[in-house]
């Protein structure tokens, strides 16, 4: 366990390690900004597909809403629960994986592709969830585990005990332990072999040993995972997320966005298309490697390599311009008429963002009005909206600290069960939690009410182009979203004192959609403001 833990906290250093860098150089003086340092502005492609004008929320049904009092959340509890997230304006929910597990790994161990955790209810709660979810608008996405099964799976079993029978090579079985994916290590460490005592040999697993990895070279595997997507697409789920897809195929020593990979992802993407379904893989790829899993015939949208460290670096450094460099660098190779990225600023496997930014609530909020009003579909960490602190109690490993308990209200266990919880609810529930926040506009959950109604009704901050300017310093992000429905200028500064801005705007006054209060004044043709710290304004032309 110790091991689990030393190795997670190295996934955290890791992916921070790899946030840009600052930008260099002395910043200038004036704040003054000009359009003519960005080049001309990108071709603009209007995409109608839904998601790339909604939120997307994820949440753990273990932790959201316990309906029967056992101290577990369950189905029949998130579906009481959905009228929050048209509260909240998200639109798309991402249920982590919601299947029978021995839950070794939270349920990423999978022992039943088609059924639900008993923990959770049945088929038929599943079915309801669909149904109560549809009325609202509201679209549900899975979580696709295809990369491993569970050592409980009956797929793993059988070839276990009959090598020569027909799911015999169904996952990746070697006489010796071999070696293992070439350059970074596993997520969960160094990637190995672990010996079957049942069939004496060894099986290849790239996270835990209760994760054996399954053969993408046997027809018969990929085909099977087929129908498992077509049995949800069946009924009635709205689209997946994709667990580690990037890991599915490997060459050993070669591991990681392998031809198989692709060519099942084509697949997998036909079946989706069937049913108008979407996919969002965790790609986590360079900007090269993400253009092509956006490609226009493999995934609708992909999450980025540095994932949410880019955010937390500009906040913990008070500099955006690693940020920006990220962001440009993913823009330019999305490709134009293919998918689209997607953004977080936490999830399940990273730290709770209030531990990544010392429970600093403005760059809680900084960091939150830039993802809403960047490129890339936006994904919110359940709790996030709270600033949820990070949970203390761990089952499997560190990364429960984000997994804890939601926060409905002031009452016992934050409303989230009338039994004994399963995992320790976080610190301060009693103040950091729904029914407390909602009551105070000025709260963090008011914040992002507001930022969610205001990308979601603005065409320029969901499918409008970006284009970075270069900034006036080192604390601050000013870019374009243009649309034709009308163009939005946003500056976002991540330092925690006043910017001066003066930035050149084709409007005789201007407007910031996100404050109520006037910004600053046009004279000229410039717009001259002093932006506060970790404020970010949502600027367009005054009525
Ligand atoms: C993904 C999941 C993570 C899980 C791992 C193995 O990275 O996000 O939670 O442990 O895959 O399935």
């Amino acid at each position: 366990m110790l091991r689990r833990l030393a190795c997670l906290l190295a996934l955290w250093t890791c992916a921070c390690d790899a946030a840009p860098a600052a930008d260099a150089g002395p910043p200038p003086e004036d704040g003054r900004v000009d359009d003519a340092d960005a080049g001309p502005p990108p071709p603009f492609v209007e995409d109608p597909r839904w998601f790339r004008h909604a939120v997307f929320y994820e949440l753990w049904v273990r932790s959201f809403q316990d309906s029967d009092g056992d101290g577990v959340g369950d189905l029949p509890g998130l579906t009481s629960r959905l009228d929050y997230f048209v509260e909240l304006g998200v639109e798309g929910l991402w249920l982590m994986p919601t299947y029978p597990s021995p839950l070794a790994d939270s349920g990423y161990d999978v022992a039943d592709y088609v059924g639900v955790h008993p923990d959770y209810g049945t088929l038929e709660d599943m079915d309801t969830l669909l149904t109560e979810a549809h009325a609202r608008g509201l679209k549900v996405y899975l979580d696709l585990v295809f990369n491993h099964t569970s050592r409980a799976h009956p797929w793993f079993v059988e070839s276990q005990g009959d090598p020569s029978g027909p799911r015999g090579d169904w996952f990746v079985w070697a006489d010796e332990a071999g070696e293992g994916c070439e350059g970074a290590a596993g997520p969960f460490g160094s990637v190995r072999w672990t010996r079957d005592e049942t069939r004496g040999q060894f099986y290849f697993h790239q996270f835990y040993p209760e994760q054996p990895d399954l053969s993408f070279d046997e027809p018969s595997v990929r085909e099977a995972l087929l129908d498992v997507t077509r049995f949800w697409l069946d009924r009635g789920v709205d689209g997946f997320r994709l667990d580690v897809p990037y890991r599915y195929d490997e060459d050993l020593p070669v591991c990681v966005h392998r031809p198989g990979t692709f060519d099942f992802l084509r697949s997998l993407r036909e079946v989706t298309d069937e049913h108008d379904a979407a996919m969002v893989g965790e790609t986590l790829a360079s900007p090269e490697e993400l253009g092509r899993y956006l490609a226009p015939d493999v995934l609708q949208m992909g999450f980025l390599l540095a994932e949410a460290t880019i955010f937390w670096v500009a906040a913990q450094t008070e500099t955006a311009g690693g940020l920006g460099r990220a962001i440009d660098a993913v823009v330019a190779e999305t490709p134009l008429e293919g998918g689209t990225f997607a953004t977080v600023l936490g999830n399940h496997d990273l730290q709770r963002t209030t531990a990544a930014v010392a429970d600093d609530p403005g760059a809680l909020r900084v960091m939150a009005a830039t993802q809403m009003t960047l490129p890339g579909v936006p994904f919110v960490y359940y709790g996030e909206e709270l600033g949820m602190l990070a949970g203390g109690d761990f089952i499997v490993d560190s990364r429960d600290s984000a997994r804890t308990p939601m926060q409905w209200d002031a009452g016992p266990n934050a409303g989230f069960t009338e039994g004994a919880p399963f995992l320790a609810l976080a610190p301060e529930h009693e103040t950091r939690n729904v029914e407390t926040l909602r009551a105070d506009p000025d709260s963090l959950w008011s914040f992002y009410r507001r930022l969610i109604a205001l990308r979601t009704s603005t065409p320029a901050l969901t499918t409008g182009n970006y284009q970075r300017l270069s900034s006036p310093n080192r604390s601050t992000l000013v870019y374009w979203r243009r649309h034709p429905d009308g163009d939005r200028l946003v500056a976002a500064n991540f330092g925690r004192g006043s910017a001066a801005l003066d930035l050149g705007v084709p409007w005789e006054a201007v407007r910031d959609a996100l404050g109520e209060a006037p910004v600053g004044a046009v004279e000229g043709g410039r717009f001259r403001g002093e932006l506060p710290g970790r404020t970010v304004w949502v600027l367009g032309a005054a009525e």
